[in-house]
């Protein structure tokens, strides 16, 4: 059984066998956040790009419980430097691990980083294909992605102004041609509220794809 948990704007758990792996562990100062830091416990941390509700705590969570981050070059040397384990990657490459693999996709967004780029990652977990989606506009060549791999949850930011809005959102689903949505990166502060119900009623009536709201501190089966 796969679990798939929500702590708050980016920060999502998935869980299987004792194996564990958090993305965008962004909780200190997290409004929405549910748990704290000390009492994630986890084997990975992801994280897709510098800015403080994504790096968020996950050097201290990565020093704290010796789990490895698996990141872009330049957000891994700066975990590596505060004394973390780290696998960097780069966007379009591929590599296995003990859970599967991890595909780093383009973002398009800042890396909060110098010389960096912000990234997303598709994580075949256990034989689920998990999209993160990240901080991102949307853009054409996610169809490429739905074409390379077999998308069983796209998590899509929908809160707009930063990253995509709920419309832009939805065409993105249609182009990755996942099985299943959950929105993610809404309702944190003002400026990204949203209405996860309308954005669920569109993309199920115009494109088929059923959408699951999961709430901070919610969990779901992943199926
Ligand atoms: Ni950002
Ligand atoms: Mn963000």
């Amino acid at each position: 059984m796969i679990t798939l948990k929500f702590h708050g704007h980016a920060c999502f758990q998935l869980i299987c066998n004792h194996v564990s792996l958090v993305f965008d562990p962004f909780l200190t100062g997290n409004p929405k956040a549910t748990i704290t830091p000390d009492e994630i416990s986890c084997n990975y941390l992801l994280t897709s790009h510098g800015h403080d509700d994504h790096l968020g705590d996950t050097i201290g969570i990565a020093v704290r419980t010796g789990a490895t981050v698996i990141t872009t070059a330049e957000i891994a040397k700066l975990c590596n430097e505060q004394g973390c384990a780290t696998h960097a990657m780069h966007i379009g490459g591929k590599h296995t691990f003990d859970f599967g693999y991890v595909r780093i996709t383009p973002a398009f967004h800042g890396s909060g980083v110098l010389g960096g780029h912000a990234c997303g990652f598709i994580v075949n977990f256990f034989g689920k294909t998990i999209y993160f989606a990240g901080d991102t506009g949307i853009f054409g060549d996610m169809s490429l992605l739905g074409r390379l791999e077999n998308i069983d949850y796209a998590l899509l930011p929908i809160g707009d102004n930063y990253t995509m809005g709920p419309s832009d959102a939805a065409e993105a689903a249609n182009l990755l041609r996942t099985a299943n949505v959950v929105p993610m990166h809404y309702d944190t502060w003002p400026i990204i509220a949203q209405d996860p119900t309308a954005f669920k009623k569109d993309v199920e009536e115009r494109f088929k794809i059923p959408v699951h709201i999961v709430n901070p501190g919610e969990e779901i089966t992943l199926h």
